[in-house]
């Protein structure tokens, strides 16, 4: 069958990969109510299109945190992407260069940061679990910034691990032969089966729930490396990101997989980028599968976007040349959003060229 849109992986990827690993990929916390409504709250956003403009040129260009890409659309850490693929992240890593954007490596990558490198040349970011022993962190963030990534990713929405019920079921566990190849030498590459979800066990004895907002100055102190603040979904957190030097802020809610009943991240991005005021860049990950969910996320003022499951579904079906096509497919489908809505550049995407249903008042007090 010949694809035509990102969606179309994922049924590749449930044929293919064992139930365990597709239910780990594809799954949110609790009833999914997140899940669903990360990508519903998109269909509740229309175009409001300017027409008789010159479309024969457009830039989807951009930059980010000093880089030039060459689209708003970036690749999310996601953890263990050998057991999509033989290749694992380093085909990921492989088909986000020759597309010209960022890849964000996962802590839990089953190839070292040293061994993504190895791919060559490109713009990559280091996703950050902070653990207990910050000994660990401490040269984990030191190898990052030495193999070349180029800002650090600190997300904090996780310290415990969302409730992933089929995760529970199947009794997750890191398939045999694969470790979190960053924390192999330091004995903590190991997902074992437990009577639960190996990986709620493994995060309740590794990562730092005592983790607050002084250990992003902790942070600063042993990096040079701009911090992207991943996981922010209200205007307090996102003025005190601002307030602690973050260099950037991504509205998050792990893929639905971590608190459930938090509204879509398209729905929150509103309120965050206006408490930041224009001081540092917001970026939204979340439900994005169409060039025309790109698009709105920018009309309602990201810099960026990034996907996840999309690249774990296209490498699963077709390893690197999915996930270049993925990557293709979205750039496509958000050059030609761009076109019918008489865009030329990212910067001439307004808020007056979507609606949101939040901007029609439901209630009207009652005359006075
Ligand atoms: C994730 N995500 C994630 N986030 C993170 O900071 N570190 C990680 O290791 C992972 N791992 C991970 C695994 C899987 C299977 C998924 C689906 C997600 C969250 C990820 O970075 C991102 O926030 C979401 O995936 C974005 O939503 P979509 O694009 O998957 O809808």
């Amino acid at each position: 069958m010949e694809i035509t849109n990102v969606m179309e992986y994922e049924k590749i990827a449930k044929e293919k990969l064992p139930k365990m690993v597709y239910d780990y990929y594809s799954s949110g916390a609790e009833d999914q109510w997140t899940l669903q409504e990360n990508r519903n709250a998109f269909s509740r956003i229309l175009f409001r299109p300017r027409i008789l403009v010159d479309v024969s040129k457009i830039d989807v260009s951009t930059r980010v945190l000093g880089f030039n890409i060459s689209m708003p659309i970036m690749i999310a850490p996601t953890a263990m992407q050998k057991m999509a693929h033989p290749d694992g992240e380093l085909a990921t890593a492989r088909a986000t260069t020759a597309a010209g954007t960022i890849m964000t490596l996962s802590s839990w990558a089953t190839c070292s940061v040293e061994e993504v490198a190895s791919t060559g040349p490109g713009i990559r970011f280091f996703q950050l679990y902070v653990y207990k022993d910050r000994n660990v962190v401490r040269q984990l963030v030191k190898r990052a910034e030495e193999a070349g990534f180029k800002a650090i990713a600190l997300t904090v929405d996780t310290p415990r691990l969302g409730r992933r019920e089929s995760d529970i079921k199947n009794r997750f566990a890191l398939p045999r032969g694969l470790t979190l190849k960053n924390f192999e030498g330091l004995d903590l590459g190991k997902i074992d089966k437990t009577n639960d979800s190996g990986l709620a066990s493994y995060v309740a004895g590794q990562v730092d729930q005592s983790l607050s907002w002084k250990d992003i100055k902790w942070l600063q102190s042993i990096t040079s490396l701009p911090i992207l603040v991943k996981g922010v979904i209200t205007s307090e957190d996102a003025r005190i990101a601002v307030e602690y030097g973050a260099a950037g802020i991504i509205v998050s809610n792990h893929g639905a997989r971590q608190l459930d009943y938090v509204p879509a991240t398209i729905v929150a991005l509103e309120e965050v980028v206006k408490a930041v005021e224009g001081r540092i860049p917001v970026f939204l990950d979340g439900g994005v599968r169409r060039g025309t969910d790109v698009f709105k996320a920018l009309a309602l003022g990201a810099s960026g976007v990034f996907v996840g499951r999309p690249s774990l579904f296209s490498l699963a079906a077709d390893g690197e040349a999915g996930v270049r096509k993925m990557l293709q497919m979205l750039r496509d489908e958000f050059e030609l959003t761009m076109a019918l809505s008489g865009c030329r550049s990212l910067r001439e995407i307004s808020r007056n060229h979507i609606k949101t249903d939040w901007d029609i008042p439901r209630y009207l007090p009652a005359k006075l």
